[in-house]
């Protein structure tokens, strides 16, 4: 036997059909991926609730086994009181989600771990408490985005500039955020605290 023979894992061809075979297998793992991330991050799916949901509560709760705070999709509680349909939500968050690419709002803050850190992170914003009573949160946040300068919104010793924000472009943009801030993000940002609504009864059928 000759000395080549024996070490069979030093051949040419031993290792050529390796790399043919964790070349095959990587390119099943990939396609399989796409296929999952594409489902993952479709609105309509499990993390990514459909454009409607703008028409529910968006609660918070604390998950003991996940170790952080997951959306609860709630009753019905629908945007500025208007119950929209499927298509109807989807054209307003999808204006809404135009405005703030328009308007570069990445520019300062940040869109599900998109953008800066100069102002406060977006992707939850829409349960920030310091939007105040229920009733009148949403309005709250129009006239903030309309005119951002002329309201201190938080504690952070910066103002947001005028960005020429239509009443129209800022509604499409509260349902955009409202919308956003239904998805799973597996609780990112950390450490955010959302509005309380333990003081708003909550309908049995609404119960996991
Ligand atoms: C030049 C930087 C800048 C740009 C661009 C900007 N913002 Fe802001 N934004 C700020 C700053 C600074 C604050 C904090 C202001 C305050 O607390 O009074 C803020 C606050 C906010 C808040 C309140 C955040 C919270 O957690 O309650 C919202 C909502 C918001 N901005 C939305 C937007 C949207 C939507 C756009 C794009 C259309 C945008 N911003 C573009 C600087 C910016």
């Amino acid at each position: 036997m000759s000395e080549t023979q024996a070490l069979w894992w030093a051949s040419t061809s031993f290792w050529r059909k390796t790399a043919i075979w964790v070349t095959a297998g990587s390119f099943v793992v990939l396609i399989f991926l796409t296929f999952d991330t594409v489902k993952q991050i479709t609105a309509g799916g499990k993390r990514v609730p459909a454009y409607s949901v703008i028409n529910q509560r968006i609660d918070y709760k604390f998950d003991e086994k996940r170790n952080f705070q997951v959306p609860v999709i709630g009753p019905e509680e629908p945007l500025f009181g208007k119950k929209v349909t499927e298509a109807e939500a989807e054209a307003l968050v999808s204006h809404g989600k135009l405005t703030t690419q328009a308007k570069n709002c990445m520019d300062c803050h940040t869109l599900l771990g998109n953008g800066a850190y100069f102002a406060p992170d977006l992707t939850k914003a829409w349960l920030d408490p310091s939007w105040g009573a229920k009733e009148t949160r949403e309005q709250t946040m129009v006239e903030f985005l309309v005119h951002p300068e002329l309201a201190a919104h938080n504690p952070l010793g910066r103002r947001m500039p005028n960005l020429k924000i239509t009443e129209e472009e800022a509604r499409a943009t509260v349902a955009f955020l409202k919308w956003m801030s239904s998805i799973d993000t597996n609780g990112f940002p950390a450490n955010f605290k959302p509005i309380d609504q333990s003081n708003a009864p909550t309908p049995a059928a609404a119960q996991p």
